[in-house]
């Protein structure tokens, strides 16, 4: 595939991080269709390609350079140290890399399954732990469907990504350790390429991050008594400071601010005990520093 400029982004085709991934890229302002089992898709408004594909083949297309961008699970790049630039973890698709085996047996952790076999997709980061660990297995390498193994009799215990903890109850299984820690992350190309996809990558990026600063946020607006304006500075200190707007009705004033999603309760306790009211908030759609 010989480029003309257009940037390509891979993403999963359909899985865990696919949702999260047509989510991000349309708040960054990507006009696209797609449905089902589509392979491609072409932006409306951007030279922009995007391609679905497996996610553990993503860093292989990024690395190549058939993609320019690609949104992976940070697991697939800890197992296989692709040469590839990791722009932005993206606060979605959090996942743990766990150790699980049939509830019906009796291991209590790892170190009973010395000498047992772990089917798994992911061997190098499973050996690395288990080293650790002082446990040692034979690694059964499955590239799908791992959670069968043990039903199959082809391994005594899985290796594999568990997120809503659905596909493990599903087969009988229950983790018995976790090996390492996932979410998503954008990653692009780590060889130089032309100015003009450059270009292109470098206002992706700003959106990816405008996009992620704003769900860190809340817009808040509320009335309170003109009184309160020095522990509600403290209270909503915004980016600046606080707007402050005087209402029609003399001694009270109107508040407009930005919260931290994180402490958004605990600060609107705190300005209804300065005499707040009204509170009105809203999500944040995009929020460029
Ligand atoms: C992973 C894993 C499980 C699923 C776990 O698959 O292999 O199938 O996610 O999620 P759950 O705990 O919510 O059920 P992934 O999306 O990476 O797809 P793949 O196995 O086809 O690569
Ligand atoms: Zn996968």
């Amino acid at each position: 595939m010989e480029s003309n400029g257009t940037i390509r982004i891979a993403i999963q085709k359909s899985g865990r991080l696919s949702e999260g991934s047509l989510a991000l890229l349309h708040q960054m302002g990507l006009e696209f269709e797609t449905y089902q089992d589509r392979l491609f898709a072409r932006c409306r408004n951007m030279p922009i390609d995007l391609i679905f594909l497996r996610d553990d083949d993503i860093p292989e297309y990024v690395q190549d350079g058939v993609a320019d961008l690609g949104v992976v699970g940070s697991n697939v790049l800890d197992e296989r140290r692709s040469e590839v630039a990791r722009l932005l973890p993206l606060d979605f698709g959090y996942c743990s890399l766990s150790i699980a085996a049939p509830e019906r047996e009796a291991y209590r952790s790892v170190s009973d399954l010395d000498g047992k076999r772990i089917a798994t997709s992911y061997p190098q980061m499973l050996r690395r732990y288990l080293k650790q660990q002082g446990v040692s297995v034979k690694t059964v390498l499955l590239k799908g469907c791992v959670e069968i193994a043990p039903a199959l009799k082809v391994a005594d215990a899985i290796c594999d990504l568990v997120a809503t903890g659905s596909t493990l109850r599903t087969n009988r299984l229950r983790v018995l350790d976790t090996v390492s820690q996932c979410q998503a992350i954008l990653i692009g190309q780590k060889r130089p390429t032309s100015k003009k996809k450059r270009d292109i990558v470098e206002r992706l990026l700003i959106r990816a991050k405008g996009v992620q600063e704003a769900r860190k946020f809340k817009y808040i607006m509320f009335n309170a008594p003109i009184e309160a304006l020095e522990p509600i500075k403290k209270l909503v200190p915004g980016c600046k400071s606080p707007t402050v707007i005087p209402l029609a009705e003399p001694g009270f004033i109107a508040v407009h601010s930005m919260v931290l999603e994180e402490m958004f309760w605990e600060v609107v306790e705190k300005i209804r005990e300065c005499g707040g009211r009204d509170i009105l908030v809203s999500p944040v759609e995009k929020f460029i520093r």
